[in-house]
């Protein structure tokens, strides 16, 4: 359920047009609603709430926009990080320091110190050598990190390949049979207090079987750990829990995800930890474009609109689906391309779609666009960084501004030699 609904003929973002806000801050635009964002925090924490002890990290990497944090702080979320770029924007956002998992395959030295200075709650070390390291960085500093030990389950989580991390020929955490002898001997390093295990099998999982069977396994590791004498008081079972994308797809809900988790870690005594992104961020967002024309083709019309893969990568980069709908429908409808002004042939959003008629100089929305919207924009064939405004009943505020091409080149400078 979102607040992105048509009343009078228009499409809202909660009470505010967005016709009105493409008038003031001008197209491509990212719009999240406040209130969407709210829901399913709750309703996510609402899904867990028979477990005995949760904590939940919003993963930033969907959406690290300050104000979806800031908003998510005040839902009592922390976070879950992957660099100290998404540190520091979660604890500006207010976000204690305790409530941050450090997640990430390639923690440099770096950014293991300011996270161990910064008092992170839990790194998620990916490897017998991250332990050794921040091990040594935490003593030399005179502290002590608190890790969980992120396990590469083998299990396929059936999702796109591009966004698949549990099978054992991904890069992601420690193959699952050496991980009892890793989790012993960092267990005996002096920096480190290994508290927990940590799994993440993919991203828009669809289907909950591969979550259970990869969670059963680290069950049987807690169990085997556990007596050897070692301590395991935290589970990291990461994030992935798919949304819909297209009106009417049916996808397991958190309550299904929620019961599913209960089921399989009864009676474990462990402090569960969970790490969503997209299912928070997902349905929250649209991204605002107009259509710049309607070009006539060999086979469907070109919708090219002003929206590019550069502002909205999905469809690009994993032949994503994201509904495309007019601001203000006619009722009418066409079959189309739909595409952006980027000069290669990916930057398309959809092809031969029975989509609202638009034509040029029509607003439309990219709906489903919260997540790994804005937070995977950049500036290919010099456009502008797109902006983000959040809605908030009858209100709006621009909570990024748009970087304009001119800002980004006033950053480079041609050295003297080459004059
Ligand atoms: N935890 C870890 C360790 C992760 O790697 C991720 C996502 C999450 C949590 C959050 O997953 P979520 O609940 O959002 O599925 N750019 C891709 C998705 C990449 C996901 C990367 N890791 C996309 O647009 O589909």
């Amino acid at each position: 359920m979102d607040h992105f609904e048509l009343r009078n003929g228009e499409l809202h973002a909660e009470n505010v047009p967005l016709a009105a806000i493409a008038r003031e801050v001008g197209t491509p635009v990212y719009v999240y609603s406040r209130a969407t964002l709210t829901r399913h925090a709750q309703v996510f924490r609402e899904a867990l709430s028979a477990l005995p002890s949760v904590h939940i990290a919003f993963a930033v990497k969907s959406n690290p926009n300050l104000a979806v944090l800031r908003l998510l702080a005040k839902e009592g979320y922390g976070a879950d990080v992957v660099s100290e770029g998404e540190m520091n924007r979660a604890l500006k956002a207010g976000m204690p320091a305790a409530d941050i998992v450090f997640s990430g395959v390639g923690k440099t030295r770096a950014e293991l110190t300011a996270a161990v200075k910064a008092g992170i709650g839990q790194f998620n070390l990916e490897s017998e050598e991250e332990g050794v390291e921040l091990g040594e960085i935490a003593a030399a500093l005179g502290k002590t990190a608190t890790c969980a030990l992120r396990v590469n389950p083998n299990v396929d989580a059936k999702t796109h390949a591009k966004i698949s991390t549990g099978k054992a020929e991904n890069k992601f955490g420690v193959p699952y049979d050496m991980a009892a002898g890793i989790y012993t001997r960092l267990s005996a390093l002096p920096g480190l207090d290994m508290r927990g295990l940590a799994v993440h099998i993919g991203s828009q999982i669809g289907d909950l079987d591969p979550s259970r069977q990869a969670f059963i396994k680290m069950g049987e590791l807690m169990r085997a750990l556990r007596d050897q004498g070692l301590s395991v008081t935290h589970m990291d079972f990461g994030g992935g829990l798919g949304v819909p994308y297209k009106a009417g797809e049916q996808l397991p809900t958190p309550a299904d995800y929620g019961a599913m988790v209960a089921d399989v870690t009864q009676g474990w005594d462990v402090t569960l930890m969970f790490e969503p992104g997209r299912v928070i961020t997902g349905n929250s967002g649209v991204l605002v474009t107009e259509v710049v024309r309607v070009k006539q083709g060999a086979g469907h019309p070109w919708v090219v609109v002003d929206a590019a893969m550069n502002d909205l990568a999905r469809p690009a980069m994993y032949d994503a689906w994201h509904d495309f709908v007019a601001v203000k429908p006619s009722g009418e409808t066409m079959t189309a391309n739909v595409v952006g002004p980027i000069c290669e042939s990916s930057d398309t959003f959809a092809m031969a779609r029975e989509i609202d008629a638009v034509k040029a100089g029509d607003l439309a929305a990219f709906r489903t666009a919260g997540a790994y919207g804005a937070t995977m924009a950049n500036t290919y064939n010099s456009r502008a960084l797109v902006p983000e405004v959040m809605v908030d009943g009858d209100k709006w505020a621009l909570v990024a501004n748009r970087i304009e091409p001119a800002t980004i080149l006033a950053a480079e400078q041609v050295p003297e030699w080459l004059d």
